[in-house]
């Protein structure tokens, strides 16, 4: 009798138990997630949510980059001459010249994008002052120079001329990419005063944001061989304008480590 119940109670549990490992699970087992590896993390233990830490600065700046354009291609908006640095070919002859709709004494004539920027100029410091600026003297071919240039050796002499005006090829006036400015009326035109006119000051001030740069500023005379032009702009693009602007170098030369050029070489 023993034995059979024995029996009995083995087959019961062995069902039992059987039916217990068929059956369904109801207890939650944590589950990692899966990462990127598809390597699951191994602690269920959950982490607690981390603070946001600010992002580095990126090391990757955005630095300007000085060889963008030419300094010596004659055509590059960004062409340096001086007295040491003729512009090649010495004839050169700009292109793209315009006539810029803008007052003006002599003749308005400037590359294309140059004369867009002067007009945008001119307009912005009129609808801010109500006051004009015009232009003084804009492209000049190379035999213009040649006559604007002996004028000065027959009022000034050569070395009075050689600190005032260009001689023929080395001038950025052949360029069709500087303008001398004046204001309207013309008071101070082409003298030092026009840097304490109204125009002269805002240009100062402002030009950079149209992409021009006083080309001879006061005391550079040794770097650019010529006297304070506070009314000669050069337009180089707005993004070096601003990039001299904001690293207070004042002369391309400069900005270029170029020689200084008080003097021809020869
Ligand atoms: N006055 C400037 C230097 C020129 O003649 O180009
Ligand atoms: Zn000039």
């Amino acid at each position: 009798m023993i034995a059979v119940l024995v029996l009995a109670a083995v087959f019961i549990g062995t069902v039992a138990g059987t039916i217990a490992l068929l059956a369904p699970r109801t207890t939650e087992v944590p589950v990692a997630e899966p990462t990127d590896s598809g390597t699951p993390t191994p602690s269920p233990t959950p982490t607690p949510t981390p603070t946001p830490t600010p992002r580095p600065e990126s090391p990757l700046k955005l630095t300007f980059d000085r060889r963008t354009l030419s300094i010596d291609d004659p055509s590059s908006l960004w062409v340096i001459t001086n007295k040491l640095r003729p512009l090649d070919p010495k004839n050169y002859a700009a292109p793209d010249l315009v006539q810029t709709p803008v007052p003006f004494i002599n003749s308005p004539v400037l590359r294309k994008e140059a004369a867009d920027a002067l007009v945008a100029m001119f307009a912005a410091y009129t609808a801010e002052t109500g006051n004009q600026m015009q232009v003084q003297s804009a492209y000049r071919s190379y035999d213009v120079q040649v006559n604007v240039y002996n004028g000065w050796v027959s009022s000034l002499g050569q070395a009075g001329a050689d600190l005032t005006s260009a001689r023929p090829g080395h001038s950025e006036h052949q360029t069709g990419l500087a303008v001398d400015i004046s204001a309207v009326p013309a008071t101070c035109a082409l003298q030092a005063c026009f840097a304490d006119t109204e125009q002269g000051k805002w240009l100062a001030k402002n030009a950079y944001k149209w992409g021009f740069v006083l080309r001879y500023p006061k005391g550079m005379t040794k770097i650019t061989g010529y006297e304070f032009e506070p009314w000669h702009y050069r337009y180089v693009g707005v993004e070096l304008a601003t990039e001299m602007h904001t690293t207070g170098i004042k002369t391309l030369e400069q900005f270029f480590d170029l020689p200084a050029a008080p003097d021809y070489a020869g």
